[in-house]
C-alpha cells in the first residue's frame, strides 16, 4: 500500500501528464473576453517606442506584469519543469509562482532541489505555493518557513480549491476555520499573502472577505482555461460529476467586480485563469487587473519550445499589447484601464 507521500506525487505526475496531452480546458464556458473589444482611437499620438512596462511587484521591480502561475514540483519532472521555468523567469525578470510545496514541508530531501530553483531564478521575485487545506492543517508555521528560507521566497500564494477537492478521489472537501488560518498566516509570515483560484474564480465578496483579514494580492484564475474539475473527472475515469466540469465564475467577470474594490483596498490584482492570448492579456489589464498569469498555455510551451520558447511567447504578447495601446491612444497601462474596452453588444 503506498504512502500518503507516495500518493501526492502520483497525483502530480498524472496532474502534468493531463494538462501536457489531454483536453482539459473549459467545454462550453469562456473566460469571457470575446465580449469586450478595444476602443479604436484613430487620433492616437501614442510612441510605441516609448512604452515601458516596468512596475513593482512587492517592493521589487519587474519587466513585465506577468507573473508564471503556480504549477508544479516535488517530482523529478515536475522539479526540471521549475528548473526551466525559472530561467525563463529569470531571463524576463518577471515573478515565477512554484506549485503546491506541501511534499517539501514533510521531510527536506527536497531542500537542495529548492535551493537550485532559486540559483536559477536570479532574484526574481519566487512565489511560494501551498493549498488551503494544508494552512488548515499546519499546527507550527516553522516547516513552512524553513521552505520560504530555502527558496529566499518573495509572497507565500495559498490556492483556494473547493472544486478539485470535491471532485477528487481522496480530496478533502472540508475547510473548518478557512478564513482564520488564513489570518494566522498573514500574521505569522513576514510575507505578502497573494490568495488565488485554481480556474474557478474570485467573487467580488470573497475577495473582500480576505482582502479585510490583510490579504494584499487576489489571484482570480477564472473560468475559461484549465478546467480542475476536467482534470478529476478525468483521472477519475468516471463520468459522474461530469455536470461540474464547467463550474466557476470567467476570469473577465471576476476581473471587472474585484477591480471596483480598489477604491477602497490596496492591493495586487492578478488576472489569471485562461490567459491564453496577447488580446486575453491587454484585455485583462485593461479590466483592471494590475498583472497577469498563465498556467497551461506556458507548460505546454515550455514542453514543445523550452525555456527559451517560454520567453519569447510573453516578449510577443507584450509585443502586440504595445500595439493595442497605440491603437487605443494609451500611452500606459493605466491609461489602457480608462475606457477602452467596449462591450460587443453595444457594437451593433
Ligand atoms: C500542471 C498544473 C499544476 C498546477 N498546480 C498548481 C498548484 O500546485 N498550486 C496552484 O495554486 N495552482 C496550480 N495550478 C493551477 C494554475 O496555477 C492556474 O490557476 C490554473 O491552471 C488556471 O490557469 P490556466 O487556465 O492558465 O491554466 C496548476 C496548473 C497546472 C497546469
Amino acid at each position: 500500500m503506498p504512502d500518503s507521500s507516495d500518493l501526492i506525487l502520483k497525483r502530480k505526475s498524472e496532474h502534468l501528464d493531463l494538462c501536457l496531452t489531454d483536453s482539459v480546458s473549459f467545454k462550453n464556458k469562456s473566460n469571457g473576453f470575446e465580449h469586450y473589444e478595444f476602443k479604436h482611437h484613430a487620433t492616437t499620438q501614442v510612441d510605441i517606442s516609448k512604452i515601458d512596462f516596468t512596475t513593482e511587484f512587492f517592493n521589487k521591480k519587474i519587466s513585465y506584469p506577468f507573473l508564471i502561475s503556480c504549477m508544479t514540483g516535488g517530482i523529478e519532472k515536475a522539479d526540471n519543469i521549475n528548473l526551466k521555468l525559472a530561467e525563463s523567469a529569470a531571463s524576463l525578470n518577471i515573478p515565477l509562482g512554484l506549485g503546491s510545496l506541501r511534499y517539501a514541508l514533510e521531510n527536506n530531501e527536497h531542500d537542495s532541489r529548492l535551493k537550485e530553483i532559486r540559483i536559477n531564478a536570479k532574484s526574481i521575485p519566487i512565489l511560494a505555493n501551498l493549498g488551503i487545506a494544508q494552512i488548515i492543517q499546519q499546527k507550527k508555521i516553522s516547516s513552512l518557513q524553513r521552505v520560504i528560507d530555502l527558496l529566499e521566497a518573495d509572497v507565500m500564494v495559498i490556492h483556494l480549491n473547493p472544486l478539485q477537492e470535491l471532485m477528487q478521489e481522496n480530496g478533502e472537501p472540508n475547510f473548518p476555520s478557512l478564513l482564520k488560518s488564513i489570518k494566522n498566516i498573514v500574521k505569522k509570515i513576514n510575507l505578502p499573502v497573494i490568495v488565488k483560484e485554481v480556474g474557478a474564480g474570485i467573487s467580488k465578496n470573497v475577495a473582500k472577505e480576505l482582502l479585510d483579514i490583510g490579504v494584499k494580492g487576489i489571484d482570480v484564475a477564472g473560468a475559461g482555461g484549465t478546467s480542475w474539475a476536467g482534470v478529476e473527472i478525468l483521472r477519475s475515469k468516471s463520468t459522474q460529476s461530469e455536470m461540474f466540469w464547467d463550474w466557476g465564475l470567467p476570469t473577465s467577470y471576476c476581473i471587472r467586480k474585484v477591480a471596483s474594490l480598489k477604491k477602497k483596498y490596496d492591493f495586487i490584482l492578478v488576472g489569471s485563469g485562461g490567459i491564453d492570448t496577447p488580446f486575453d492579456l491587454a484585455k485583462s489589464l485593461a479590466l483592471g487587473a494590475d498583472m497577469c498569469g498563465s498556467a497551461r498555455t506556458i507548460l505546454k510551451t515550455l514542453n514543445s519550445n523550452g525555456d527559451e520558447g517560454v520567453a519569447t511567447l510573453i516578449k510577443h504578447w507584450f509585443e502586440i499589447v504595445k500595439k493595442i495601446m497605440f491603437l487605443t491612444g494609451s500611452h500606459s497601462l493605466d491609461e489602457l484601464n480608462r475606457r477602452k474596452l467596449v462591450r460587443s453588444k453595444e457594437l451593433f
